[in-house]
Order: C-alpha cells, then sequence, then structure tokens
C-alpha cells in the first residue's frame, strides 16, 4: 500500500502546515523530501483509472496522469538539469518561484498540482448507487467551512462560481491563507497558492484542475457540469488531513 509518506516523498504539501488555529506556513520538508538530482517521479494514483466513473471517466484519468502529468515531471526535470539545481523540494520551489525560470514555474506548479489533485479524490460508490447523496465533509473541515462560509451549500456555491469564472486555464484552491482562515480563490495557469509571486496565497486544502484537459474527453466544453460531478469525489478526509497537518 501506497502510504502518504510515499506519496509525497519527492515534497508534494510537504506537511504544509494546514494548523487551523496556527498562523504560520510550515517550511519543513519532511525527511527524504529532497531531489536527489533531477528525479522527480509520476506518484502512482491512490485508485484504480476507473475509479472515479461515472464522475470522472477512466480515459480521462489515465491521459490526465500518464501524459499531461508526466509531461510536467519530464519538463520539470529538464528545467532543474539545465538551471544545475538539485536537492530542493517541490514545495520550496513554488515558494520561492521568484528565483526560477518560466519552466521551472509552469512545470514545477504542474507537477505539485496535479499530484495533490489525485489524492483530493477517492471513489464514492454511495453517490453512483443514490445519486441525490451529497458527498459532504465531515470533522474540522466541516466545522471551518460551516463557520467561515455559514454553511456547505453556500461554500459549495462560491467554490463552483470561483472555478467556472477562471478563465481559460487554471485551478480554482480552497486554502488557508496567512490569517489562519479558509479562503477561496483560483490561479493561472500552474501556478499555485504557494508561489510567492502571487497576491492569491496559502496552503491548498482543496485544488480543483479546470484545464479543458481535464473534463473534454467526456463533459467536452461543459465545464460547469465537470464541476458538479467532481463534488461527488473529493475525498474530504484527505482534505481534514491536510487541515490538521498530519
Ligand atoms: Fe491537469
Amino acid at each position: 500500500m501506497t502510504t502518504r509518506r510515499d506519496f509525497f516523498k519527492k515534497g508534494i504539501l510537504a506537511g504544509a502546515g494546514l494548523a487551523l488555529m496556527n498562523n504560520t506556513f510550515s517550511s519543513a520538508a519532511e525527511p527524504g523530501n529532497m531531489n536527489a538530482g533531477t528525479d522527480f517521479t509520476l506518484p502512482p494514483l491512490p485508485y484504480a483509472y476507473d475509479a472515479l466513473e461515472p464522475f470522472i471517466d477512466k480515459q480521462t484519468m489515465e491521459v490526465h496522469h500518464t501524459k499531461h502529468h508526466q509531461a510536467y515531471i519530464d519538463k520539470l526535470n529538464k528545467a532543474l538539469t539545465d538551471g544545475k539545481i538539485s536537492g530542493v523540494t517541490i514545495e520550496d520551489i513554488c515558494k520561492n518561484i521568484s528565483r526560477h525560470p518560466l519552466a521551472i514555474r509552469n512545470n514545477g506548479g504542474g507537477h505539485y498540482n496535479h499530484s495533490m489533485f489525485w489524492k483530493g479524490m477517492k471513489p464514492n460508490p454511495g453517490s453512483v448507487l443514490s445519486p441525490s447523496t451529497t458527498n459532504e465533509p465531515t470533522g474540522k473541515i466541516s466545522d471551518a467551512i460551516k463557520s467561515t462560509f455559514d454553511s456547505f451549500e453556500n461554500f459549495k456555491s462560491k467554490f463552483t462560481q470561483k472555478a467556472l469564472t477562471t478563465f481559460g486555464s487554471g485551478w480554482a484552491w480552497l486554502v488557508i491563507n496567512k490569517a489562519g482562515k479558509l479562503e477561496i480563490g483560483s490561479t493561472a495557469n500552474q501556478d499555485n497558492p504557494l508561489m510567492d509571486i502571487l497576491e492569491f496565497k496559502g496552503n491548498p486544502v482543496i485544488g480543483l484542475d479546470v484545464w479543458e484537459h481535464a473534463y473534454y474527453l467526456k463533459y467536452q466544453n461543459k465545464r460547469a457540469d465537470y464541476i458538479n460531478a467532481w463534488w461527488n469525489v473529493v475525498n474530504w478526509e484527505e482534505a481534514n488531513k491536510r487541515l490538521e497537518n498530519k
């Protein structure tokens, strides 16, 4: 079984410092998070390619993971080699992105974002059998969402709107911001809220890929349908872990 540490061994999240009541951003990388040279590798999915059906289809997952994510990793490794950069975590690359060229920003962001995206989803057979079942959060993330956005429905509506109105290719996020509060935002291309050059910053709790490559095969141009389907497979246990920094 793939452990969280294995999955993130190249620095993804690196503990991310997501304690809700702790206003600091953790910069500590877990031991083993350093890339020994330029060998970031594709993390395996924590489920089968068809496990998110019918919400996210098998072909999209397979192409997205083995082609798109792999391409970001290959280009990231090349850019690091070209820049003679080694011994860094992907999280530290993102946090210090102002020091790096665009190729590392685009492809390092792509690697970080997709790695957390895969773990942020999980199969939901209950919703398949009973489509009216809502995949609502539990635990601390549920409490935090309700105290920040009044209700889960209100949060869902605001997040959906942000994802829908993200122009072109990008990501919608729920983060813990510097003030220790939940905040919704979006980033363009493969940027993410860890990046020091962005105004919207924080530690990611949920990230939603709204590039067309994430949904076009099944949903064509209907981003709204993809977003509605994605809510069924949000992994709230993972969101709680990120929130509690476990
Ligand atoms: Fe993607």
